[in-house]
């Protein structure tokens, strides 16, 4: 199998992963700043996961869902890059084990938590490293256009940004790519 076919797999399945512009990103990404050691919150089927592993990065990736590490473990299974890979099959927000540290990590997962996995992962973050956020323009939803739960996700998902752009440990920038991307450098400690 390859990338190409697992992401046509999870878009007949619609299983939400990276866009291409995404992966493109990242690639470059991790090129430029010699990312080695990646932590994933948000694993689903496993796409970029192993789309990371193919730029040469060793993943720990948390998925909670039984459903979803099923999937996974089967399409790691299949790609050689697997021995790149550690799947986590936990929730992300309780776990308690040993983890090691990172070059980048990369939340993809319930919206509604992003600001808790930041603080809850950012001390397994070398110094220097990167926090990257997937999804931040919430497809442009609008408060009026929308349910009430969608409208607390908006609020959080604005107030989350906020909290980004103010840190005092990091430095953020925000893009225009995919869903919206943040990448936040770890300046001081
Ligand atoms: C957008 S998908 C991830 C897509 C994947 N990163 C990709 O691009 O191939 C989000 C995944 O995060 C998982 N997730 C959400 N909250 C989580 C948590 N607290 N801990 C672990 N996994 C979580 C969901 O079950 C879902 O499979």
């Amino acid at each position: 199998m390859s990338l190409a076919s697992l992401r046509a797999y999870a878009l007949s399945k619609n299983v939400p992963i990276i866009t291409d512009e995404v992966y493109r990103f990242l690639e470059v990404f991790v090129l430029e700043h010699n990312i080695k050691d990646v932590l994933e919150i948000g694993t689903a089927i496993g796409y970029s996961a192993l789309a990371m592993a193919s730029f040469g990065c060793n993943i720990k990736t948390f998925e909670r869902d039984e459903f979803m590490i099923e999937e996974a473990k089967r399409h790691f299974d299949l790609f050689d890059d697997q021995k790149h890979i550690t799947l986590i099959p936990f929730d992300a927000l309780t776990y308690q084990g040993d983890l090691g540290m990172f070059d980048l990590i990369f939340i993809d997962a319930a919206k509604s938590q992003y600001q808790t996995f930041f603080n809850k992962y950012d001390p397994y973050l070398k110094p220097g490293g990167f926090i990257v956020c997937d999804n931040l323009h919430f497809h442009h939803l609008t408060p009026e256009k929308v349910n009430r739960h969608t409208q607390g996700l908006l609020r959080k998902l604005k107030a989350f940004k906020i909290f980004l752009a103010e840190h005092p440990h990091f430095e953020t920038t925000f893009y225009d790519v995919g869903d919206g991307l943040s990448v936040s450098k770890k300046v001081r400690k």
